[in-house]
């Protein structure tokens, strides 16, 4: 495991986007895309690297990790929308080569093993951006989940509501359900990449890469993967 600690958000973004650019560069490439606000200065980062420097993503695909159940796509916080908003609008990724678990399908359990075989049958995930929730929750697996779930409907942690509750008007709209990739899908990918930034995140970053592999931390699993690469601001590598 390859832990960076980056004294800015900013040197934080420039080297993700380093990794990222690395493998868009290399060839037709799958990425793992993730949402909540700590991949967005990267994303930013990529984009501007798209206008000014040319870098293409017209060769690449992407799965996103997770998505609410019950939002319809075009809600302006459904992960469809957002990743569009915040990534994929403004580079060449070609809008139906991102793919996203159908949030309001009818049968949300029926949808989870779809989305599971549609990744398998892309031949997997080259390299999956991840965030850390504050219960060290990666996608929306929440403690207590087996360390090789699959693709499947959860339930979100009050923890998380209470967290993401900024992105909606108020507590009570945020989803309680979910389609999220399991433990085991997220550790198919070849490569992870952990973004981590700001103090809320201290204690779970430590938990995860320190602490012992257990589902009370799911991302603690990053612990059982060859291939990690962690990158961090001071604040969120204050515990490590
Ligand atoms: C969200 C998402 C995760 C994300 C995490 C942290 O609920 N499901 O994929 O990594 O929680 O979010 P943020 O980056 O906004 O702190």
């Amino acid at each position: 495991m390859e832990i960076r600690i980056e004294a800015h958000v900013a040197h934080v973004a420039v080297s993700a986007a380093d990794v990222l650019e690395s493998y868009v560069r290399s060839g037709p490439v799958t990425l793992g895309l993730a949402t909540g606000s700590t991949p967005v200065p990267t994303y930013r980062e990529l984009i501007r690297r798209h206008r000014e420097e040319g870098l293409s993503f017209a060769r690449s695909r992407a799965f996103l990790l997770d998505e609410y159940v019950g939002l319809a796509r075009s809600h302006p916080e459904s992960y469809y929308s957002v990743i569009r908003s915040e990534f994929v609008s403004h580079v060449d990724l070609a809008d139906t080569a991102v793919q996203s678990p159908a949030g309001q399908a009818a049968d949300p359990e029926q949808e989870a093993a779809r989305y599971e075989a549609a990744i398998r049958s892309a031949g997997g995930v080259d390299v999956q951006v991840l965030g850390i929730g504050s219960n060290g929750h990666i996608g929306f697996n929440e403690p207590g989940e087996h360390l090789d779930s699959r693709t499947h409907v959860g339930l979100l942690a009050e923890q998380t509501r209470t967290d993401n509750a900024r992105f909606f008007e108020s507590i009570d709209d945020v989803p309680r359900r979910c389609i999220t990739q399991g433990l085991g899908t997220i550790r198919e990918a070849r490569h992870l990449l952990l973004i981590a930034t700001g103090a809320a995140k201290a204690d779970a970053l430590a938990a995860a890469l320190h602490g012992p592999v257990t589902s009370d931390c799911p991302a603690s699993v990053l612990q059982l993967h060859d291939h990690v690469t962690v990158i961090a601001d001071k604040a969120a590598a204050s515990r490590l």
